[in-house]
């Protein structure tokens, strides 16, 4: 992790919220706390490293990866509300809902993601962007995040409870509701960078086999970890259900899983060119991580 580009990060993304001193100051605040509750930002920091392979300017690529983040964080708060997940604990604090009520969680989480494409497609970023790169992110963007991308993988993800889905239809659903947006991070790095499309399709083939590898992760440490050390309830999976790979194939399996797309993202960072060692770091250090 670059602590510089964290802290850049951290930074950008809480200047994008209105003071919470009007009358819907309890939706800015609701957004505000789950922004602030942490995370491991991990889309967000692809986005600038993507950006610096392709040799653009940490300033021009910070409202994208800002942009990311947002719809990330509004996934995680539509994801714990009662009618999905129900999970009370989330970055190691109560779920927005709980401290929100479920009203106010829903309509933070709209808002974060309308605020994503303001910023996105905002005089300001273009400034630094160019329109081109700009419509481009929009456009990627709202792709990964929509009806055929993490929402719809969401939707998968319900519908496949208490069903014993097969190994296509749980991939599918792993692919969509959680390495889309990692693809989406990857590819946006290089879109603020004007990177040219080959580079584009191989950084999005390394954000697609993270993806895979995050998510096979996700669902070992909901069997394996604490509440503590994730931040969020382990067991979750089990108490809904959840058709995963984990659940099909065990956590052996698993693992070997995990170690065999990490090695595909980084076989992919051979195409992209410039200095992408921090990248191939990134990917490993993710495949080992505890929370
Ligand atoms: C959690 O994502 C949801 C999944 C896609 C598994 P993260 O593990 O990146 O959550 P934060 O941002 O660190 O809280
Ligand atoms: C959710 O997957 C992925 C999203 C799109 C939010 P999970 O339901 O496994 O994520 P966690 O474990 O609650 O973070
Ligand atoms: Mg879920
Ligand atoms: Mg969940
Ligand atoms: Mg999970």
């Amino acid at each position: 992790m670059n602590n510089t580009y964290l802290s850049m990060i951290e930074k950008a993304l809480y200047s994008y919220l209105p003071s919470s001193d009007i009358r819907e100051g309890k939706l800015i605040d609701a957004m505000r706390y789950s922004l602030e509750a942490g995370g491991k930002r991990v889309r967000p920091m692809l986005v600038m490293e993507f950006n610096a392979v392709c040799g653009g300017k940490p300033e021009t690529a910070l409202p994208f990866a800002c942009a990311v983040e947002m719809i990330h964080t509004y996934s995680l708060i539509h994801d714990d509300l009662p009618c999905m997940d129900d999970d009370d604990l989330r970055r190691g604090k109560p779920s927005n809902h709980k401290v929100f009520g479920e009203d106010t969680a829903l309509l933070a989480g709209d808002a974060l993601q309308t605020l994503a494409f303001e910023i996105l497609s905002s005089e300001k970023t273009a400034a630094l962007a160019g329109d081109k790169a700009c419509r481009k992110a929009v456009n990627t963007l709202a792709k990964y995040s929509g009806c055929v991308g993490m929402a719809g993988g969401q939707m998968i993800d319900l519908v496949s409870e208490n069903t014993n889905a097969p190994l296509e239809v749980v991939e599918e659903l792993i692919g969509k509701k959680t390495a889309c947006l990692l693809q989406a991070a990857c590819e946006l790095g290089c879109i603020a960078a004007n990177a040219d499309d080959d580079r584009i399709k191989a950084a999005s083939e390394y954000g697609r086999s993270i993806g895979y590898a995050f998510q096979i992760q996700d669902d070992i440490l909901d069997i394996t970890s604490t509440n503590e050390v994730l931040g969020k309830p382990v067991g979750s999976d089990d108490e809904n259900n959840k058709s995963t790979i984990v659940s099909l194939l065990g956590i052996e399996q698993s693992r070997k899983l995990v170690d065999e797309y990490t090695a595909k993202a980084i076989a992919a960072l051979g195409r992209i060119g410039g200095n992408t060692k921090g990248l191939s770091f990134f990917a490993l250090d993710l495949a080992k991580r505890v929370k």
